[in-house]
């Protein structure tokens, strides 16, 4: 792995190389631990241009940023997202231009965005029951979604992972045909808990958690999983596993049962353009106000990222019964 030459360092010696940008709070789905039923979302002057967001973008590689993910929502019910993925997928020293998407258009657009410059994907699925998948998404079609994931697999990405929040009672019977769909493609999954962001309504976060070692052991009566070891550190929350005999890996991402905020290297920025220095706190600086600032440029952009970092905390604090801590929905933090 290259030495990180990020310039960007925490209070806590972490080097800050992976960047995710949101560029919309917008969705198509309503997932119901991502999402009220009835969302208002931020009117169109709050939130960052094209133009604003690439500027942050460069800031970003200029600092030593090796790695860019484009969130939501939904990033591709932004309008023109394929031209601010060309230009982002330009900017000198990125080696990673990776975006989370629920695949409800990739059938149509999944070769397009191989070719405008994005080589990872992190597709959303939570379940191969039609019936089952359009409750979790409220609008969700599985089988658009599945078309997706197929003109993703045919479009050649350099690397593609199915995510599945699990629930009890809801989908935990299904992990193991989720991950024989994804070993099917030679594609990765990973399994995630829920977290307690925002106020949900449609079912109580406690009685739904399901731990990540409670799948482990429910699919090990199927697939032989060799742990992978604790994750290099750019390697993200996943704690991967060789599904042996395929190509495929299982990871688990578990923000309750296993912490692993030591090994953070990233910040997110909000459509807003909040820099919001860790998942579960509170942390922020407001870039939107440098980037509109008529008077700044981009040496004082760059002087405010960076100095944003002591800011960021050690760890986040996910263990209060379910009930949220932090009060943004996932769609307006960006995952
Ligand atoms: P990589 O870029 O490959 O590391 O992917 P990722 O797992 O970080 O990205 P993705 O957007 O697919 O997110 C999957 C899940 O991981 C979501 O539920 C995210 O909210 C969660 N996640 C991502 N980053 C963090 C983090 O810094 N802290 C916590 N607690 N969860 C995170
Ligand atoms: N807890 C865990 N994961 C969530 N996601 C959305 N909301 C939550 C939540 N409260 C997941 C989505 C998507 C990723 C970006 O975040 O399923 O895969
Ligand atoms: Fe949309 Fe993703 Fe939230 Fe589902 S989890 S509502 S697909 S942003």
């Amino acid at each position: 792995m290259p030495e990180n030459t990020s310039q960007l360092i925490d209070g806590f010696g972490r080097h800050i190389d992976y960047v995710r940008l949101s560029v919309t709070d917008r969705c198509d789905f309503r997932c119901v631990y991502c999402m009220a039923e009835d969302m208002t979302f931020i009117p169109k002057p709050q939130i960052l241009s094209l133009e604003e967001i690439l500027q942050l973008g460069q800031a970003f590689t200029e600092l030593g940023v090796r790695k860019l993910r484009l969130t939501g929502g939904e990033p591709l019910v932004r309008n023109n997202v394929l031209s601010l993925i060309e230009n982002l997928g330009a900017l000198p020293g990125l080696d990673e231009l990776a975006m989370t998407t629920n695949g409800s258009q990739l059938q149509r657009l999944a070769r397009a965005l191989k070719d405008a410059g994005v080589n990872r994907l992190n597709i959303s699925l939570d379940s191969l029951n039609a019936r089952r998948f359009r409750h979790l998404t409220r609008y969700g079609n599985l089988n658009q979604v599945v078309a997706g994931i197929d003109a993703a697999v045919d479009a050649g990405f350099e690397s593609i992972r199915l995510n599945a929040v699990i629930l009890k009672g809801r989908n935990d019977d299904e992990v193991a045909q989720l991950v024989q769909f994804a070993c099917d493609r030679g594609i990765d999954i990973a399994f995630i808990e829920e977290m307690p962001l925002g106020h949900i309504q449609e079912h109580d976060r406690a009685l739904s958690f399901i731990s990540s070692a409670s799948l482990h052991s429910k699919l090990s009566e199927k697939f032989t999983l060799e742990a992978l070891g604790e994750p290099a550190s750019n390697a993200g929350p996943a704690r991967y596993h060789q599904v042996a005999g395929y190509a495929s890996k299982v990871g688990f991402i578990s923000p309750h049962s296993n912490n692993f905020c030591h090994l953070c290297n990233r910040v997110r920025v909000t459509v807003e353009g909040r820099l919001l220095l860790c998942l579960g706190n509170e942390h922020s600086v407001d870039l939107r106000q440098v980037l509109r600032d008529p008077t700044a440029d981009l040496p004082m952009l760059k002087e405010a990222i960076t100095r944003a970092m002591t800011l960021k905390p050690e760890k986040h604090h996910f263990d209060n019964n379910g009930e949220p801590e932090i009060v943004r929905f996932m769609n307006m933090t960006g995952g």
